[in-house]
């Protein structure tokens, strides 16, 4: 990948010339910004979004959306940005996870309370492996609407539109279901609301208290070396917190509750922009549908709707970047939406694939760093590492999944970088969606439990093997 123009130092690839976005000078900043305004993303190619056969019917919802109260508070967004901004400073790791699709109908107790028992134990594991603070981030409580590649879908002779999202249209081949449908929106927000309330209890209640982490167990994994592991990770956890129990004078109300935060694609416009919101103590423009919105890779575009959209807000902000991306437009993207080049702003999700991290990622380290922007390192081994099984099952292999994740903390470190965190497609249920880890899954097996909406997620045991694999990482390093 090295161009003329490129010099090599400790074995990264760095840029000898650094653009600065619409400027010669080389200060952050030098260029006023166009004004933002809660509309300005309408002026802008929006990419990936629905159209509807009701533009009134559209309108009426979107209105009743901008009155109903946010799911989320600034203040608990100043939180959640302040956190990643130490994960930034390398005192804390970010461990981020959940469905590549949430389903309306997987709106239910079991469900949920899974995919936080599944979060919980990994971060425990990372907490023991890292001797840091581990920031809790769920692809969760909004996670409902899904870029796609093709506008539209054909089966047997029959082409449909595509399937978007609960939150646009519905999965079942049928005309009917596929009609994108505004009243979903309004569904959206309930069912993410009713699982943030869940969340919330479930965080700050008995579940939560690391005095009893038998609370987070799950039936089915009673035999699995990774839930034998962990029991040893627990065990040795009673002894500690029982000696901190018998010094200390005062409880610590932080063993008995957890931070959890959550975040989705902010993909579909109209319903983000209605879930946007001025803060009433002044501090400007929040997104309160979800701590953390991120930007997909297919709607990253520097001059597009959802980047003007999410310029503007305070939350702290997510861009997936994937291996057709050019080191420099990333770096002005970073620059367009964190120009006070404030810590905690922006995390960077690359998902650069297995076979193509150690090629690519090194540049993009160096091009960001040679302009001085502070970002959170995460890695997505998910994205790059897609292929189709000879059952036509969308699958991923755990090794390649693994790979990717190893190789980038290998590229990190060459670097001199640090990996601050993993994004993660994870269920706590028990299905056969990605190959391998340690049970050995095949092919055969994936039809036994294949229930994702989307794309393939790791279950209990392939994710738990990623958190051992995480902690042994960090600390290495
Ligand atoms: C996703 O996270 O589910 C997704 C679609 O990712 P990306 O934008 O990286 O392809
Ligand atoms: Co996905």
């Amino acid at each position: 990948m090295r161009g003329a123009g490129e010099q090599s130092v400790a074995g990264c690839v760095v840029p000898r010339m650094i653009r600065l976005p619409g400027s010669s000078t080389g200060n952050f900043g030098s260029m006023p910004l166009p004004t933002w305004t809660i509309d300005s993303w309408k002026a802008k190619p929006a990419a990936q979004q629905p159209t509807y056969d009701d533009a009134a019917e559209l309108e009426k919802v979107l209105q009743a959306l901008g009155q109903l109260p946010p799911l989320v508070t600034s203040w608990e967004v100043d939180r959640l940005r302040d956190q990643l901004a130490q994960a930034q400073a390398g005192e804390a790791w970010l461990l981020q996870g959940g469905d590549c699709a949430e389903s309306f109908a997987d709106c239910q107790a079991d469900s949920i309370a899974s995919k936080l028992k599944v979060l919980l134990q990994m971060s425990l594991v990372l907490i023991f492996g890292s001797g840091q603070k581990i920031v809790r981030l769920g692809r969760i409580a909004g996670q409902y609407a899904k870029p796609r590649s093709q506008n539209t879908e054909s089966q047997s002779g029959q082409t449909l539109p595509s399937y978007r999202g609960d939150l646009i249209n519905q999965a079942p081949f049928s005309l009917a279901h596929r009609r994108n449908d505004p009243q979903l929106l309004l569904r959206g927000y309930e069912r993410s609301a009713l699982t943030l309330n869940f969340i919330r209890a479930l965080s700050e209640g008995g579940f939560a208290d690391l005095h009893h982490p038998e609370n987070w167990d799950l039936d089915f994994v009673a035999e699995s070396p990774e839930y034998e592991r962990y029991h040893r990770l627990v065990d040795a956890l009673g002894s500690a917190l029982r000696f901190v129990d018998a010094i200390s004078e005062n409880p610590m109300p932080e063993l008995r509750r957890v931070d959890f935060f959550t975040s989705h694609e902010a993909l579909h416009l109209p319903y983000e922009a209605a879930l946007t919101r001025e803060s009433v103590r002044g501090t400007g423009w929040y997104n309160l549908g979800t701590h953390l919105p991120w930007i997909g890779e297919r709607t990253r575009a520097i001059s597009g709707a959802h980047v003007e959209l999410l310029r503007g807000v305070r939350n702290p902000i997510g861009i997936k970047v994937g291996p057709a991306a050019d080191a420099q437009e990333i770096a002005d993207l970073v620059q367009l939406v964190n120009p006070e080049n404030e810590p905690g702003r922006i995390t960077l999700i690359h998902r650069l694939g297995h076979d193509r991290v150690e090629q690519l990622l090194s540049q993009l380290i160096e091009v960001v760093r040679a302009r001085g922007l502070k970002v959170l390192w995460v890695c997505d081994p998910m994205h790059g590492n897609t292929v189709a099984a000879s059952s036509g099952h969308k699958t991923r292999k755990f090794e390649d999944v693994l790979g990717e994740l190893q190789a980038a903390f290998t590229v990190h470190r060459g670097c001199e970088s640090r990996l601050g965190g993993v994004h993660l497609e994870l269920t706590g249920e028990n299905v056969t969606e990605c190959l391998g880890g340690s049970r050995g899954l095949t092919e055969s097996d994936l039809a036994t439990a294949y229930n994702t909406n989307c794309d393939p997620r790791l279950n209990y045991e392939q994710a738990m093997e990623i958190a051992f694999s995480i902690a042994d990482e960090i600390s290495a390093a």
